[in-house]
């Protein structure tokens, strides 16, 4: 079984890092492999939405996606971590899940893939204000429906006021050990 873990923090000490080293734990007992993606380290051209992928397999950019494709191809579970930059995703990590329109496109000509990865999501920001997870709680979903994985948003954890303390306030980090417990028991 294959856990696919993708970092979008460029701090591999950070809130939505640890958390997602935490949520690793149990898939690492349970004696999954774990590949782990930075998305800061990667080579990922943004889409420049040449609509090559609607009508041809593959994507006409060649550049570290192709690695990328492959895990996500493979993966049973994905986990995606970001920090909440200006109520969104960091850059290098939208430019992955852009360049993923190529998977949405083949189910779009192809009879639709099965799904049978999950998802996972871990978002931490510095503050707390109104509805300030909504912009990626909406993107994620999008997403792994895009890239046929299904996806429970009730299990997404969300961290605010990051800023606040350089602690990972304990029940935090026990969620993502009890997401983590869950979905490697699956
Ligand atoms: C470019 C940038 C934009 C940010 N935008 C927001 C924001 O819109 N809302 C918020 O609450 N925090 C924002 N923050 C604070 C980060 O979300 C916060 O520091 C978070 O802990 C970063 O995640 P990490 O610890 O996993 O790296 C921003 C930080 C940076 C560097």
């Amino acid at each position: 079984m294959l856990l696919l873990s993708i970092f979008g923090s460029p701090r591999r000490n950070g809130f939505s890092s640890r958390l997602h080293e935490e949520l690793i734990i149990p898939f690492k007992e349970r004696g999954f492999f774990i590949e782990r993606v930075y998305a800061y380290q990667t080579d990922v051209k943004p889409c420049t939405g040449c609509g090559w992928c609607s009508e041809h397999p593959g994507c006409c950019i060649n550049d570290g996606m192709t690695d990328i494709y492959r895990l996500i191809r493979s993966a049973d579970i994905i986990s995606i971590s970001s920090p909440l930059y200006f109520s969104s995703f960091p850059s290098p990590l939208k430019a992955i899940m852009d360049r993923c329109q190529l998977i949405w496109e083949e189910g779009r000509r192809n009879k639709p893939v099965l799904k049978t990865a999950k998802g996972l999501f871990i978002c931490a920001a510095g503050d707390e204000y109104k509805c300030m997870f909504d912009g990626v709680s909406m993107g994620i979903k999008h997403f792994y429906n895009a890239i046929n994985t299904s996806y429970s948003p009730e299990d997404a954890i969300l961290y605010p006021l990051s800023d606040s303390s350089s602690e990972i306030s304990l029940e935090f980090i026990e969620k993502a050990r009890i997401i983590g417990e869950r979905y490697s028991a699956l």
